[in-house]
């Protein structure tokens, strides 16, 4: 695949469907001087459940574009994609196709920023079931925290309940119940609980309900954030290549109507959208 590079310098933000917003919306909250183009491949979402192959493909088909549009950094705002797409993408792909263009995951901050959030030791990840299956959190982890105990829970369920409006629902609450004690009766010794997938704040209060008082559970959106923040610090020519109008342009591979009535879950204010084909 031939990559047509063009330079802009917008921050491309990428994710299998709606969840990256929950990511944007604290980049946007943190680094609000910049531009962002946010891409969700919607018609080809969910990624949860797809093989290593079609997550790598559909991710680079995605980097390609934004680096098209102009993107000399590229979040994905996926953990499937992050897990299962990043490392080949990093390794192989970008000293081909334009090795000064970077593309950062969000995995790697997640994991940087458990270090004191733990006191046992014993670290919970709950995740779509190709992010658990890849074991890229427990890999992390290990490497950072060789002395951590990494537990993972696949939460099949909980992006169909939140791209269906269920999050709300009764469905839900039976739901999130049901992967949070299957979690814990791994281990009751875990003290930080990962929300590794982007859809997960949205059902936020509900897991915080029913997880012990004591355990801190944590969000990605912030974490991403601040990590981007300090990595344009300590790369000021990569920051110097992002441009800073504050803008914002939103781009799915499905229907625009379709997007912004659900993007307001996520954003909680209507968008305009663009329909691009990848
Ligand atoms: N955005 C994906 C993630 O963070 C979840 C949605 C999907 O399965 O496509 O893992």
């Amino acid at each position: 695949m031939k990559t047509v590079l063009s330079d802009g310098g917008a921050i491309g933000v990428f994710d299998s469907g709606y969840g990256g917003l929950t990511i944007l919306r604290e980049l946007r909250r943190v680094l609000p001087q910049y531009d962002y183009i946010y891409l969700g491949d919607n018609a080809r979402a969910p990624y949860g459940s797809r093989s290593f192959d079609v997550v790598y493909r559909f991710t680079l088909e995605a980097v390609n574009f934004l680096f098209e549009h102009g993107c000399r950094l590229v979040i994905l705002a996926c953990n499937t994609a992050s897990a299962k797409a990043l490392r080949t993408i990093q390794q192989n792909d970008l000293p081909r196709i334009d090795a000064s263009r970077r593309v950062l995951g969000v995995i790697r901050p997640t994991v940087e920023a458990l270090g004191n959030r733990s006191r046992t030791g014993v670290v919970g990840v709950m995740g779509t079931d190709g992010t658990v299956r890849s074991g890229s959190y427990d890999m992390e982890i290990e490497k950072l925290y060789p002395d951590f105990t990494t537990v993972s829970q696949a939460c099949p369920m909980w992006v169909p309940i939140v791209e269906n409006h269920e999050a709300d629902g009764e469905g839900a609450d039976y739901f999130v119940r049901k992967y949070v004690d299957a979690l814990f009766s791994q281990d009751s010794r875990i003290d930080a609980l990962v929300l590794a997938c982007t859809h997960y704040p949205i059902l936020y209060d509900k897991i915080r309900r029913c997880v012990p008082e004591d355990v801190d559970v944590i969000t990605q959106g912030d974490i991403v954030a601040e990590s981007l923040a300090d990595y344009l610090r300590r790369h000021p020519e990569m920051e110097e290549r992002c441009t800073r109008g504050g803008s914002c342009r939103y781009m799915t591979t499905e229907n625009p109507d379709k997007f912004t009535d659900l993007a307001r879950i996520f954003l909680n204010e209507p968008v305009a959208v663009e329909h691009v084909d990848l």
